[in-house]
Protein backbone atom coordinates (compact mmCIF):
# COMPACT_ATOMS: atom_id res chain seq x y z
CA UNK A 1 0.00 0.00 0.00
CA UNK A 2 1.41 3.61 -0.83
CA UNK A 3 2.34 5.83 2.29
CA UNK A 4 2.59 9.12 2.62
CA UNK A 5 6.47 9.92 4.60
CA UNK A 6 7.11 13.09 4.88
CA UNK A 7 10.92 14.44 4.84
CA UNK A 8 10.67 16.02 8.00
CA UNK A 9 7.93 16.48 10.79
CA UNK A 10 7.66 17.49 14.46
CA UNK A 11 6.94 15.67 17.27
CA UNK A 12 4.77 17.68 19.75
CA UNK A 13 3.03 14.76 21.52
CA UNK A 14 4.32 15.63 24.81
CA UNK A 15 3.71 18.90 27.37
CA UNK A 16 3.51 21.38 24.05
CA UNK A 17 0.11 21.98 24.37
CA UNK A 18 -0.30 22.16 28.14
CA UNK A 19 2.55 24.41 28.42
CA UNK A 20 1.46 26.38 25.65
CA UNK A 21 -1.96 27.12 27.63
CA UNK A 22 0.24 27.85 30.93
CA UNK A 23 2.12 30.80 29.47
CA UNK A 24 -1.88 32.01 28.11
CA UNK A 25 -3.87 31.21 30.79
CA UNK A 26 -1.89 31.29 33.70
CA UNK A 27 1.26 33.63 33.24
CA UNK A 28 -0.47 35.67 31.04
CA UNK A 29 2.55 36.38 29.05
CA UNK A 30 2.79 35.98 25.46
CA UNK A 31 5.47 38.33 24.61
CA UNK A 32 8.81 37.72 25.15
CA UNK A 33 9.03 37.69 29.00
CA UNK A 34 7.97 35.01 30.98
CA UNK A 35 9.16 31.83 32.49
CA UNK A 36 9.25 29.54 29.82
CA UNK A 37 11.83 32.26 28.27
CA UNK A 38 13.76 32.07 30.85
CA UNK A 39 13.43 28.29 31.52
CA UNK A 40 14.00 27.45 27.83
CA UNK A 41 17.07 30.02 28.06
CA UNK A 42 18.77 27.89 31.10
CA UNK A 43 17.78 24.05 29.73
CA UNK A 44 19.40 24.89 26.93
CA UNK A 45 22.83 26.79 27.86
CA UNK A 46 22.89 23.89 30.98
CA UNK A 47 22.68 21.21 27.57
CA UNK A 48 25.33 22.46 25.64
CA UNK A 49 27.59 23.39 28.81
CA UNK A 50 27.39 27.31 27.83
CA UNK A 51 27.64 30.32 29.89
CA UNK A 52 25.10 32.40 28.23
CA UNK A 53 22.18 31.44 26.42
CA UNK A 54 19.28 33.81 25.01
CA UNK A 55 16.42 32.88 22.53
CA UNK A 56 15.89 34.62 19.57
CA UNK A 57 13.34 35.21 16.72
CA UNK A 58 14.96 32.17 14.22
CA UNK A 59 18.90 30.62 13.84
CA UNK A 60 18.99 33.54 10.97
CA UNK A 61 18.52 36.43 13.93
CA UNK A 62 20.59 34.15 15.91
CA UNK A 63 23.74 34.77 13.46
CA UNK A 64 23.00 38.32 12.65
CA UNK A 65 23.10 38.83 16.51
CA UNK A 66 26.77 36.93 16.91
CA UNK A 67 28.04 39.17 13.72
CA UNK A 68 27.06 42.39 15.28
CA UNK A 69 28.24 41.46 18.77
CA UNK A 70 31.44 40.59 17.51
CA UNK A 71 31.85 43.96 15.28
CA UNK A 72 31.49 42.65 11.91
CA UNK A 73 30.78 45.65 9.26
CA UNK A 74 31.53 46.83 5.81
CA UNK A 75 35.39 46.06 4.81
CA UNK A 76 35.76 42.90 6.96
CA UNK A 77 35.68 39.71 5.16
CA UNK A 78 34.43 36.43 6.85
CA UNK A 79 35.06 32.85 5.58
CA UNK A 80 31.78 30.40 4.91
CA UNK A 81 30.78 27.31 3.43
CA UNK A 82 29.41 27.67 0.25
CA UNK A 83 27.13 24.69 0.60
CA UNK A 84 24.72 25.54 3.15
CA UNK A 85 21.41 26.93 3.99
CA UNK A 86 21.65 30.47 2.34
CA UNK A 87 20.80 32.04 5.94
CA UNK A 88 24.46 31.29 6.63
CA UNK A 89 25.85 34.02 4.09
CA UNK A 90 22.75 36.07 3.93
CA UNK A 91 23.64 37.26 7.42
CA UNK A 92 27.49 38.56 6.79
CA UNK A 93 25.82 40.49 3.73
CA UNK A 94 23.24 41.98 5.92
CA UNK A 95 26.68 43.56 7.98
CA UNK A 96 27.94 44.91 5.06
CA UNK A 97 30.63 42.83 5.26
CA UNK A 98 32.19 40.52 2.62
CA UNK A 99 31.32 36.38 2.24
CA UNK A 100 34.43 34.22 1.52
CA UNK A 101 32.88 31.01 -0.05
CA UNK A 102 35.35 27.79 0.83
CA UNK A 103 34.41 24.60 -0.34
CA UNK A 104 33.36 21.13 2.05
CA UNK A 105 34.90 18.08 2.29
CA UNK A 106 33.16 14.70 0.39
CA UNK A 107 33.25 13.17 4.00
CA UNK A 108 31.46 14.68 6.13
CA UNK A 109 30.48 17.56 4.06
CA UNK A 110 31.30 20.13 6.33
CA UNK A 111 33.82 23.35 5.72
CA UNK A 112 37.18 21.87 4.35
CA UNK A 113 40.02 22.83 6.70
CA UNK A 114 43.12 22.52 4.44
CA UNK A 115 41.51 25.36 2.31
CA UNK A 116 41.59 28.34 5.28
CA UNK A 117 45.06 29.75 4.55
CA UNK A 118 44.67 29.92 1.05
CA UNK A 119 41.71 32.42 1.86
CA UNK A 120 42.93 34.41 4.66
CA UNK A 121 43.90 37.89 4.14
CA UNK A 122 44.24 40.59 6.34
CA UNK A 123 40.25 41.60 6.38
CA UNK A 124 39.54 38.29 7.46
CA UNK A 125 37.49 39.18 10.79
CA UNK A 126 35.72 35.65 11.35
CA UNK A 127 34.67 32.03 9.89
CA UNK A 128 31.04 30.71 10.12
CA UNK A 129 31.36 27.30 10.41
CA UNK A 130 28.35 25.09 9.60
CA UNK A 131 27.06 21.60 11.17
CA UNK A 132 25.66 20.05 8.00
CA UNK A 133 22.66 18.18 8.92
CA UNK A 134 23.81 17.55 12.25
CA UNK A 135 27.09 16.61 11.64
CA UNK A 136 29.95 19.18 13.84
CA UNK A 137 32.91 20.57 11.76
CA UNK A 138 35.89 20.03 12.95
CA UNK A 139 36.77 22.08 15.61
CA UNK A 140 38.98 20.95 16.98
CA UNK A 141 41.55 22.07 13.84
CA UNK A 142 39.09 25.05 13.69
CA UNK A 143 39.49 26.97 17.20
CA UNK A 144 42.97 26.27 17.04
CA UNK A 145 43.35 27.89 13.60
CA UNK A 146 40.98 31.01 14.53
CA UNK A 147 43.01 30.95 18.14
CA UNK A 148 46.41 31.02 15.95
CA UNK A 149 44.97 33.49 13.43
CA UNK A 150 43.19 36.03 15.69
CA UNK A 151 40.00 35.29 13.74
CA UNK A 152 36.15 34.99 14.98
CA UNK A 153 34.66 31.76 14.79
CA UNK A 154 30.86 31.71 15.05
CA UNK A 155 29.48 28.29 15.34
CA UNK A 156 26.24 27.44 13.00
CA UNK A 157 24.50 24.72 15.22
CA UNK A 158 21.57 25.13 13.27
CA UNK A 159 21.27 21.69 12.46
CA UNK A 160 23.29 19.90 15.16
CA UNK A 161 21.84 20.06 18.34
CA UNK A 162 22.49 16.72 19.74
CA UNK A 163 25.40 16.42 18.33
CA UNK A 164 29.57 16.15 19.74
CA UNK A 165 33.00 16.14 18.79
CA UNK A 166 35.79 15.25 20.72
CA UNK A 167 33.38 14.88 24.01
CA UNK A 168 31.67 18.60 23.44
CA UNK A 169 28.63 19.10 22.00
CA UNK A 170 27.27 20.86 19.28
CA UNK A 171 26.19 24.45 20.59
CA UNK A 172 29.85 24.69 22.49
CA UNK A 173 32.37 25.85 19.98
CA UNK A 174 33.88 28.88 18.50
CA UNK A 175 32.99 32.11 20.12
CA UNK A 176 29.09 32.22 19.33
CA UNK A 177 27.40 29.17 18.72
CA UNK A 178 23.91 29.58 17.14
CA UNK A 179 20.75 27.07 17.56
CA UNK A 180 17.62 27.41 14.93
CA UNK A 181 14.13 25.69 16.27
CA UNK A 182 12.44 26.08 12.80
CA UNK A 183 10.21 23.29 12.71
CA UNK A 184 12.02 20.94 11.07
CA UNK A 185 14.61 20.96 13.41
CA UNK A 186 15.73 18.47 16.06
CA UNK A 187 14.13 20.62 18.99
CA UNK A 188 11.34 23.12 17.51
CA UNK A 189 9.49 26.49 18.89
CA UNK A 190 7.97 26.97 15.80
CA UNK A 191 10.39 29.52 14.37
CA UNK A 192 13.09 30.80 16.55
CA UNK A 193 16.97 30.42 17.51
CA UNK A 194 19.21 30.94 20.04
CA UNK A 195 22.44 32.11 20.86
CA UNK A 196 25.63 30.64 23.03
CA UNK A 197 28.67 31.92 24.02
CA UNK A 198 31.15 32.18 27.46
CA UNK A 199 31.52 35.55 27.20
CA UNK A 200 29.32 37.84 29.29
CA UNK A 201 30.45 41.25 26.95
CA UNK A 202 29.82 38.84 23.61
CA UNK A 203 26.31 37.78 25.83
CA UNK A 204 25.44 41.61 26.85
CA UNK A 205 25.83 42.94 23.17
CA UNK A 206 23.69 40.27 21.82
CA UNK A 207 20.90 40.76 24.52
CA UNK A 208 21.00 44.72 23.25
CA UNK A 209 21.04 44.35 19.75
CA UNK A 210 18.49 41.95 20.21
CA UNK A 211 15.62 44.45 22.24
CA UNK A 212 15.88 47.78 19.79
CA UNK A 213 19.61 48.79 21.29
CA UNK A 214 18.11 48.88 24.60
CA UNK A 215 19.77 47.92 28.13
CA UNK A 216 17.24 47.68 30.36
CA UNK A 217 13.19 47.55 28.77
CA UNK A 218 10.92 50.29 29.21
CA UNK A 219 13.64 52.91 30.09
CA UNK A 220 13.94 53.86 26.19
CA UNK A 221 17.51 54.67 25.94
CA UNK A 222 18.77 52.82 22.85
CA UNK A 223 22.59 52.46 23.56
CA UNK A 224 23.21 50.83 19.56
CA UNK A 225 20.58 50.86 16.69
CA UNK A 226 18.64 47.36 17.49
CA UNK A 227 16.49 45.37 16.28
CA UNK A 228 13.09 42.77 17.69
CA UNK A 229 15.05 39.75 17.40
CA UNK A 230 13.22 38.20 20.44
CA UNK A 231 11.20 34.98 20.89
CA UNK A 232 7.70 34.82 22.66
CA UNK A 233 6.91 33.05 25.68
CA UNK A 234 4.41 30.88 24.07
CA UNK A 235 7.16 29.81 21.88
CA UNK A 236 9.56 29.10 24.45
CA UNK A 237 6.72 26.85 26.05
CA UNK A 238 6.95 24.88 23.36
CA UNK A 239 10.75 24.86 23.32
CA UNK A 240 10.78 23.19 27.31
CA UNK A 241 8.12 20.49 26.07
CA UNK A 242 10.10 19.40 23.12
CA UNK A 243 13.35 19.53 25.48
CA UNK A 244 12.11 17.33 27.92
CA UNK A 245 11.79 14.90 25.02
CA UNK A 246 14.91 15.80 23.34
CA UNK A 247 16.56 12.80 24.63
CA UNK A 248 14.31 10.52 23.24
CA UNK A 249 13.97 12.31 19.63
CA UNK A 250 17.54 11.41 19.69
CA UNK A 251 17.59 8.09 20.23
CA UNK A 252 14.88 7.29 17.86
CA UNK A 253 16.82 9.22 14.98
CA UNK A 254 19.95 7.39 15.94
CA UNK A 255 18.19 4.42 15.65
CA UNK A 256 16.73 5.36 12.27
CA UNK A 257 20.17 6.28 10.90
CA UNK A 258 21.38 2.67 11.75
CA UNK A 259 18.33 1.02 10.16
CA UNK A 260 18.85 2.85 6.91
CA UNK A 261 22.60 2.24 6.91
CA UNK A 262 21.86 -1.35 7.30
CA UNK A 263 19.05 -1.67 4.68
CA UNK A 264 21.04 0.38 2.04
CA UNK A 265 24.57 -1.17 3.26
CA UNK A 266 25.11 -3.46 0.09
CA UNK A 267 23.33 -1.12 -2.88
CA UNK A 268 26.46 -0.01 -5.19
CA UNK A 269 26.46 3.65 -5.47
CA UNK A 270 25.44 4.89 -2.54
CA UNK A 271 27.30 6.81 -0.10
CA UNK A 272 26.21 8.31 3.64
CA UNK A 273 27.65 11.36 5.08
CA UNK A 274 30.50 10.32 7.28
CA UNK A 275 31.18 12.40 10.55
CA UNK A 276 35.06 11.22 11.74
CA UNK A 277 35.73 8.78 14.48
CA UNK A 278 35.42 12.05 17.48
CA UNK A 279 32.63 13.32 16.13
CA UNK A 280 28.94 11.93 16.82
CA UNK A 281 26.33 13.26 14.61
CA UNK A 282 22.71 14.87 15.51
CA UNK A 283 20.95 12.61 12.84
CA UNK A 284 19.58 15.55 11.91
CA UNK A 285 18.82 14.74 8.11
CA UNK A 286 19.79 11.45 7.16
CA UNK A 287 21.50 11.92 3.81
CA UNK A 288 23.02 9.95 1.06
CA UNK A 289 24.92 10.48 -2.60
CA UNK A 290 23.46 8.01 -4.97
CA UNK A 291 25.51 8.24 -8.19
CA UNK A 292 22.55 8.37 -10.75
CA UNK A 293 19.99 10.64 -11.49
CA UNK A 294 18.98 12.18 -8.41
CA UNK A 295 15.70 14.02 -10.00
CA UNK A 296 14.65 11.19 -11.12
CA UNK A 297 14.95 9.27 -7.93
CA UNK A 298 13.35 11.51 -6.22
CA UNK A 299 10.41 11.95 -8.51
CA UNK A 300 9.98 8.53 -8.63
CA UNK A 301 9.96 8.11 -4.65
CA UNK A 302 7.55 10.75 -4.65
CA UNK A 303 5.29 8.86 -6.76
CA UNK A 304 5.74 6.04 -3.83
CA UNK A 305 4.23 8.55 -1.28
CA UNK A 306 8.01 9.64 -0.12
CA UNK A 307 9.19 13.21 0.29
CA UNK A 308 12.83 14.16 -0.01
CA UNK A 309 14.84 17.04 -0.92
CA UNK A 310 17.77 17.65 -2.69
CA UNK A 311 20.55 18.57 -1.27
CA UNK A 312 21.54 22.14 -0.52
CA UNK A 313 22.53 24.42 -3.77
CA UNK A 314 25.77 25.83 -3.27
CA UNK A 315 25.44 30.00 -2.76
CA UNK A 316 27.76 30.55 -5.41
CA UNK A 317 25.75 28.98 -7.66
CA UNK A 318 22.66 31.44 -6.57
CA UNK A 319 21.73 34.58 -8.63
CA UNK A 320 21.35 36.69 -5.50
CA UNK A 321 24.68 35.66 -4.14
CA UNK A 322 26.57 36.23 -7.80
CA UNK A 323 28.69 39.75 -6.88
CA UNK A 324 30.07 37.23 -3.98
CA UNK A 325 31.84 34.81 -6.08
CA UNK A 326 35.16 34.69 -6.61
CA UNK A 327 37.19 33.38 -9.41
CA UNK A 328 37.57 29.85 -7.52
CA UNK A 329 35.73 26.33 -8.03
CA UNK A 330 33.81 24.64 -5.49
CA UNK A 331 33.99 20.90 -6.71
CA UNK A 332 32.74 18.92 -3.69
CA UNK A 333 29.91 21.37 -3.12
CA UNK A 334 29.04 21.27 -6.66
CA UNK A 335 28.98 17.24 -6.48
CA UNK A 336 27.32 17.16 -2.80
CA UNK A 337 23.97 19.05 -4.75
CA UNK A 338 24.03 16.76 -8.17
CA UNK A 339 24.41 13.53 -6.53
CA UNK A 340 23.21 14.38 -2.61
CA UNK A 341 19.41 13.91 -1.11
CA UNK A 342 18.01 14.08 2.32
CA UNK A 343 15.79 11.06 2.95
CA UNK A 344 13.07 10.72 5.63
CA UNK A 345 14.27 11.83 8.95
CA UNK A 346 11.17 12.68 11.10
CA UNK A 347 11.41 11.20 14.76
CA UNK A 348 7.92 10.09 14.26
CA UNK A 349 8.99 7.12 11.37
CA UNK A 350 8.32 3.72 12.28
CA UNK A 351 11.04 1.16 11.26
CA UNK A 352 8.16 0.33 8.57
CA UNK A 353 8.40 3.78 7.16
CA UNK A 354 12.24 3.43 6.82
CA UNK A 355 11.90 -0.25 5.63
CA UNK A 356 9.29 0.84 3.29
CA UNK A 357 11.06 3.83 1.76
CA UNK A 358 14.89 1.33 1.88
CA UNK A 359 12.26 -1.34 -0.51
CA UNK A 360 11.46 1.20 -2.99
CA UNK A 361 14.88 3.27 -3.41
CA UNK A 362 16.14 -0.42 -4.00
CA UNK A 363 13.54 -0.98 -6.46
CA UNK A 364 14.42 2.51 -8.26
CA UNK A 365 17.58 2.48 -8.73
CA UNK A 366 17.54 -1.44 -9.66
CA UNK A 367 15.82 0.00 -12.79
CA UNK A 368 18.27 2.41 -13.96
C1 LIG B 1 22.60 25.74 8.54
C2 LIG B 1 21.48 26.68 8.81
N1 LIG B 1 21.75 27.92 9.26
C3 LIG B 1 20.79 28.79 9.53
C4 LIG B 1 19.46 28.46 9.39
C5 LIG B 1 18.43 29.50 9.66
O1 LIG B 1 17.55 29.16 10.67
P1 LIG B 1 16.06 29.74 10.71
O2 LIG B 1 15.29 29.06 9.63
O3 LIG B 1 15.58 29.39 12.07
O4 LIG B 1 16.15 31.21 10.49
C6 LIG B 1 19.14 27.18 8.94
C7 LIG B 1 17.79 26.72 8.76
O5 LIG B 1 16.78 26.78 8.82
C8 LIG B 1 20.15 26.27 8.64
O6 LIG B 1 19.87 25.05 8.20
Amino acid sequence: MKRNIPVAEPDLTGNEAKYVMEAIETEKRVSSSGKYVDLFEKDIADYCCRKYALTTSSGTTALHLALLALGIRQGDEVIVPTFTFAASVAVVAHTGAVPIFIDSKMSDWNIDETKLNALKTPQTRAIIAVDIYGIPANYKVLEAWCKKNNIFLIEDAAESLGGSHHGRKAGSFGDISCLSFYGNKNITTGEGGMCLTDNPDLNEKMRVFRNHGMKQAGLYDHMVIGYNYRMTNVQAAIGCAQFERFPVFLKKRKAHEKLYRSLLKDLPGVRFQEPDDATESAHWMISILIDKDVAYVREKLKEQGIETRSLFKPLHLQPGYQHFVQDKKYKNADMLHQQGLNLPSSPLLTPQDIRYVCKKLKGILKTM
